[in-house]
């Protein structure tokens, strides 16, 4: 008996969902995106208190939508780590609560296997090994799944991440927040080969702690400043789509060289996509034609679950509980653990 009741409060969504194994029974997500819009970003203290404020009411919607009674849950799940330390600590304090009120098992969650996870609730029958491009607000990882909670990282950002530089950009672009899917929406009308904009290579030695697939978007974010800076220097008006689809297709291009690069050369033939830039319309498309071309697999969840929610979450500790894996209820949050170190979460 493997249901799940999970929380994920780890940035600016409240999300609570009920899992088993890899169906969702409920999934319930608060997004406060119209509460950091007017700062232009995520503020920590603010996205705390909003979790607190809706955490309560979101739990209660999940067990609604699932009819289900405590009788039915199995064990309490929240994410612990990576995230914003205050919100992370509402989610897991709550999920620690429910634990121990109806005397269920803890299990605290790796965001980024949540994400990996993602996948396994519209592919039924995917099993490890894959490689999962993790493409978020805050992380650009390729990894290797070798099994349930067995994790290689193959890559990340040196600087960064893919959802970081579409957000920066989109500000630059004047086009507001969250600026991933203003910058999708915006490149509908305009030119994707207008503008030639570096792809961000890195050196591939594997030195200096660095990996073999590292991304680098720091070049392409200031390429685009500039040439922003210099029409408005000649006084004329800014081309604002063909920037957005120039500098899309750029970031879809040099993912997608990245990603099967390191599919090929690991011999791995499925390749699974998570995290809000997998939402990416272009990044998609890429993809696809480039998988199909080298006889590769690729699978991306279903939109509601590329962005933060529970349900990936729910998904990733109900195979956890379903291995006997349960995590003590000193667990604290972490701001950052890496993914290969995720089994230490469970005692
Ligand atoms: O996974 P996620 O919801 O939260 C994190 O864990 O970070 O990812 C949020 C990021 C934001 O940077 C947002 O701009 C980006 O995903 N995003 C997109 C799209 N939808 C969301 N980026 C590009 N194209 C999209 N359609
Ligand atoms: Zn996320």
């Amino acid at each position: 008996m493997v249901t799940v009741l999970a929380i994920e409060t780890s940035c600016d969504e409240t999300a609570v969902a009920i899992v088993n194994k890899r169906e969702v029974y409920s999934s319930f997500v608060a997004s406060q995106i119209a509460v950091h819009q007017q700062y232009g970003g995520v503020v920590p203290e603010v996205a705390s208190r909003q979790h607190l404020e809706v955490i309560n009411y979101a739990i209660a919607q999940a067990m609604e939508q699932a009819k289900l009674g405590w009788q039915d849950i199995d064990g309490i799940a929240a994410t612990c780590s990576p995230g914003l330390v205050g919100a992370l600590l509402v989610g897991l304090t709550v999920a620690k609560t429910l634990a121990m009120l109806h005397e269920k098992p803890l299990i605290g969650v790796h965001h980024l296997e949540g994400h990996i996870c993602a996948t396994y609730l519209s592919e039924l029958d995917l099993q490890p090994p894959f490689l999962s491009l993790l493409v978020s607000g805050g992380h650009t990882s390729l990894i290797h799944v070798q099994d349930y909670g067995v994790y290689q990282t193959l890559g990340e950002t040196r600087d960064d991440a893919a959802g970081e530089a579409f957000d920066k950009v989109a500000r630059l672009l004047g086009l507001g927040y969250p600026g991933g899917p203003m910058i999708d929406k915006v490149a509908k009308q305009g030119n994707p080969n207008a503008f030639s904009l570096p792809e961000g290579r890195v050196s591939l030695p594997n030195n200096g702690g660095f990996h073999r697939y590292d991304a680098s978007f720091s070049g392409l974010k200031t390429a685009v400043l500039r040439l922003v800076q210099q029409f408005q220097q000649k006084g004329e008006e800014v081309p604002v789509a063909d920037i957005a689809a120039s500098f899309q297709e750029t970031v879809a291009r040099s993912l997608t060289k990245r990603t099967i690069n390191c599919a090929l050369d690991y011999g791995l033939n499925k390749i699974a996509i998570g995290g809000g830039v997998a939402a990416n319309s272009s990044l998609r498309s890429h993809l696809q034609t480039a998988v199909n071309k080298n006889n590769l697999q690729v699978f991306f969840p279903p939109l509601k679950y590329c962005t933060d929610n529970a349900a990936m979450i729910g998904c990733a500790a109900s195979q956890h509980l379903f291995l006997g894996n349960t995590s003590p209820l000193t667990l604290g949050v972490n701001s950052r653990l890496s993914l290969t170190k995720v089994m230490e979460l469970y005692q």
